[in-house]
């Protein structure tokens, strides 16, 4: 095992304006090698803008960015970096064989060897079945998954992906995330989302941008709680009766739960695994059937809702 391991990416200082609006406010943060670091913020906060720069397809005003040791200049296309917009377009009249085949020959591998690496990236992707499909034909998830496929080809050491996961219904959200956690040894990822579920799944660390400003939390415990921070536990006495209800708000004033209620609803928000623990064993105990409510749900806030 190393005891050390280089960064794959440092940014350090980033700044960018548009027409004297700063989006990014000197911006510094690394990426791990084999970590998945998801990056959020509401609409606008500059989570593109952010990417673009790391990418190299956008000058920032000041800053650099190093990637695996080496200094990028501003405004030149870094190698080593895999891209995924949030808008992936293809060349829909080919198949998924043919595209691959053609960026893998403009991303300069031998032709001698691009049949075999392509097939491997296909395999990663689960999309070797519908290789010599049209890509006209495909799903949004077949689509995304061909978008990282893309971007694996030259096998970087970081890819970078703008809300990979925001379009997908649960399944194709379920598909990417094994996707991310299957190559994770290999590379490193940078995805931006909205989906807070998503993050607490799959991210190592999370960069949070708000007003310019840039936050890393750093480890699981403080991803998970802010996860958490995301949720809201809905608790629906609808038809019960009132003295059952306000026999359990008795309750949770007690356990100092903080709640609002508004009539036979309980909103709780900031989770913790302890508060969640209180809650179960309220309806577990021996008068649960009395007291038990229409509906106990968890649901994710917008993002606006939390930052
Ligand atoms: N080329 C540009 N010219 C002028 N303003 C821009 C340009 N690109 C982005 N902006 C502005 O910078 C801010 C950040 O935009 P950006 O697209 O990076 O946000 P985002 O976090 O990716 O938003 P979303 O969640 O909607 O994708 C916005 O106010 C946007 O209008
Ligand atoms: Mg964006």
């Amino acid at each position: 095992m190393k005891l050390h391991e280089e960064p794959v990416l440092i940014a350090n200082g980033i700044t960018k304006s548009f027409k004297g609006k700063c989006v990014i406010k000197n911006a510094s943060f690394s990426i791990k090698k084999n970590s998945i670091v998801g990056l959020v913020g509401k609409n606008g906060a500059g989570k593109t803008t952010l990417m673009r720069i790391l990418i190299g397809f956008l000058k920032a005003d000041s800053g650099s960015v190093c990637i695996d040791g080496v200094v990028r200049k501003n405004n030149t296309k870094t190698s080593g970096i895999g891209y995924l917009t949030d808008v992936p377009v293809f060349y829909e009249y080919m198949t998924c064989f043919e595209y691959l085949s053609m960026c893998a020959g403009l991303l300069g591998i031998e032709n001698s060897r691009i049949g075999s690496e392509v097939d491997r990236f296909l395999k990663l992707v689960n999309l070797e079945n519908s290789k010599d499909k049209k890509i006209k034909g495909y799903s949004r998830g077949m689509k995304q998954r061909l978008g990282i496929a893309q971007c694996l080809i030259g096998d970087p050491k970081l890819i970078i992906c703008d809300e990979p996961m925001s379009a997908l219904d649960p399944i194709g959200r379920e598909e990417v995330a094994d996707i991310f956690n299957n190559i994770k040894q290999d590379t490193s990822i940078l995805l931006s989302t909205h989906i807070m579920s998503d993050v607490e799944k799959l991210c190592d660390e999370v960069i949070i941008l708000k007003d310019g400003n840039l936050t890393k939390i750093e480890s699981l415990d403080e991803v998970e709680k802010f996860s958490n921070k995301s949720k809201i536990l809905e608790i629906d006495f609808t038809g019960c009766k009132k003295d059952i209800i306000d026999n359990f708000e008795l309750i949770i004033k007690n356990k100092k739960i903080t709640y609002e209620r508004i009539y036979k609803k309980f909103r709780i928000n900031n989770l913790s695994d302890q508060i969640i623990a209180d809650i179960c064993g309220i309806f577990c105990n021996a008068n649960a059937m009395l007291m038990f409510p229409r509906s106990i749900n968890i649901i994710d806030k917008e993002i606006d809702e939390f930052f």
